[in-house]
């Protein structure tokens, strides 16, 4: 039988993602109603995205799964009208852009590149320790943040990772809770923010937290604007407690023009551009997902509601 799939993640998406989600359903040997229009009661799937005009999902009682091309999911997981199973992005390309994004900083600061780039003066030879010699402390370690801690691992960085629940086995240090944070941060001369943003996230790295890391320390968060307190964040740059924050994501999208991290020196702001879904492996996730859905296998990465991510 044919299943109807909505596409609900917004009319800009749809010409880039409509050829590739017809191409994966082919190939996934699905029967499928690709829409972006449909009677709410007759739809068995729905492609979303976190922008989308469709907040209530009340009406869509045949619906079988939520699958979100968006890997953060903080925008709809609260939502009250959700009662089917959601279903985060878990994509290939994605993965493959965060860990070029996050290598590509991590290295731009502990080889101190911008002192060359800027030009620097004289002939002051200021040679960088060895990759190895640098702890770099990697704090959520799933499906981004273990690729990336893997890459740099591959380059001789000294990474340890943080979650939220305790692991063993990884080919990294881990370690968790409280406890576990200061231990890490205090010897990390490079962060890197890869958590979700849920209500345990927010203002994580605040004033108390910041001042456990080394003198001139650095931050690169592609993660969430709200996981670090932004006047804190100013104030142990503005001190010099800290050494630099890159960052990639911010509480208000785009980032208003007028606000401090705009101007600051010891700021790089990117736009949010760390990592995109790409189009054609997403799609493909996305019919793997329906093609479960149907043969009554279990779905992939599916957001727990109640831990929110
Ligand atoms: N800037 C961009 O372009 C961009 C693109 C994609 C994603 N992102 C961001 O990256 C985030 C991470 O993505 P992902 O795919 O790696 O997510 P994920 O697979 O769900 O992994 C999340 C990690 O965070 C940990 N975590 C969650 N809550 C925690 C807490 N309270 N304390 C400590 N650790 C906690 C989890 O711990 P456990 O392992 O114990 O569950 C897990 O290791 C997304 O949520 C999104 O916000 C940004």
């Amino acid at each position: 039988m044919t299943v109807t799939v909505l596409f609900a993640a917004g009319e800009a998406l749809w010409p880039e993602y409509g050829p590739h989600l017809r191409v994966a359903f082919a190939g996934a040997g699905l029967d499928a109603a690709l829409v972006t229009e449909a009677t709410p009661g007759e739809v068995d799937y729905i492609v979303y995205a976190p922008g989308s005009a469709l907040q209530d999902f009340t009406p869509y009682t045949r619906c079988r799964a939520v699958l979100n091309l968006w890997a953060g999911v903080e925008r709809i997981v609260g939502n009250p009208t959700l009662t089917q199973p959601l279903c985060r992005m878990v994509d290939p390309g994605l993965t493959e852009g965060m860990v070029e994004y996050v290598t590509g900083h991590v290295l731009r600061h502990h080889l101190g590149m911008d002192r060359y780039i800027k030009g620097a003066p004289g002939w002051q030879q200021i040679v960088p320790p060895l990759a190895r010699e640098r702890v770099v402390a990697m704090l959520g370690l799933g499906e981004l943040g273990l690729a990336c801690a893997r890459a740099l691992k591959a380059l001789n960085f000294a990474v340890e990772g943080w979650s939220r629940s305790a692991k063993t086995g990884l080919d990294i240090p881990a370690h968790h809770g409280e406890a576990g944070l200061e231990a890490l941060l205090r010897k990390a001369e490079i962060v890197v923010t890869l958590l979700p943003r849920t209500a345990e996230t927010e203002n994580l790295l605040d004033a108390r937290r910041l001042a456990w890391l080394p003198q001139g320390a650095v931050i690169v968060n592609p993660g969430r604007g709200a996981l670090i307190d932004d006047d804190a964040l100013l104030a142990a740059l503005d001190s010099g407690a800290l050494g630099h924050a890159t960052l990639d994501v911010f509480r208000i999208e785009p980032l208003p023009e007028d606000h401090p991290f705009r101007h600051h020196p010891g700021v790089t702001v990117t736009p949010h551009i760390a990592a995109d879904t790409r189009a054609s492996s997403a799609a493909r996730v996305v019919a793997e997902n329906i093609r479960r859905g149907e043969a009554g296998e279990p779905l992939l990465h599916q957001v727990d509601l109640t831990r929110g991510y």
